[in-house]
């Protein structure tokens, strides 16, 4: 392993334990819904979504939706703006949104609230990992993988600065490595 690698906080074992648990509890839960359509958010949760949505026993399609926030980046400020919607017709379809991480909340909490526009029979959340002590508003993660601290985290899915994005574990980034 390269000496730089950032320090392991969440095996690639055991994310794909995880990723298992919450496949066979969404194919459980929505085994009767009819049609179930996951909402990956680009680009951080392509990993997650596809491993999870190879790990469902139920129909399911795939779309993407892709955000924006508004700021200079290393301040958020809290709006987000959508950048892509979904292609397909999601019209009385049950919506999952799959994210890799929530920090402060705003974009599921947006993106959320859009959906609804779309007229979706059902929306609910999953994540791979949510910072629960970033928290500024109160949203809902129906599917949760792990709660974490307030460490910059990278790795499956999640990049800093583009990078670190494809290792198979969650890992750390300390300001020293950037
Ligand atoms: C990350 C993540 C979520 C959002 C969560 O995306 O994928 O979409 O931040 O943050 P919040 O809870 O504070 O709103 P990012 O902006 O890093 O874009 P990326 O997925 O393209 O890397």
């Amino acid at each position: 392993m390269n000496s730089n690698a950032p320090e392991v906080l969440i095996s690639e074992d055991d994310i794909q334990a995880r990723v298992l648990e919450l496949a066979e509890q969404i194919s459980a839960d929505y085994a009767d819904a009819g049609d179930l359509v996951l909402v990956g958010v680009l680009k951080g949760s392509f990993i997650f979504l596809a491993d999870l949505s190879r790990r469902l026993s139920i129909p399911r399609t795939i779309e993407f939706i892709a955000v924006s926030s508004y700021g200079n980046g290393s301040v958020a400020s809290g709006a987000v703006r959508l950048v892509m919607d979904v292609r397909g017709n999601i019209d009385g379809k049950h919506v999952l949104i799959v994210e890799d991480i929530v920090d402060t909340g705003h974009t599921l909490k947006y993106l959320t609230g859009m959906m609804k526009s779309h007229r979706p029979a059902s929306i609910k959340t999953a994540a791979l990992v949510r910072k629960a002590e970033s928290a500024e508003v109160d949203v809902t993660v129906d599917y949760l993988g792990f709660d974490i601290g307030n460490e910059w985290v990278v790795g499956y899915g999640l990049d800093y600065a583009e990078q670190n994005r494809t290792l198979p574990y969650i890992g750390i980034i300390k300001p020293s490595d950037s």
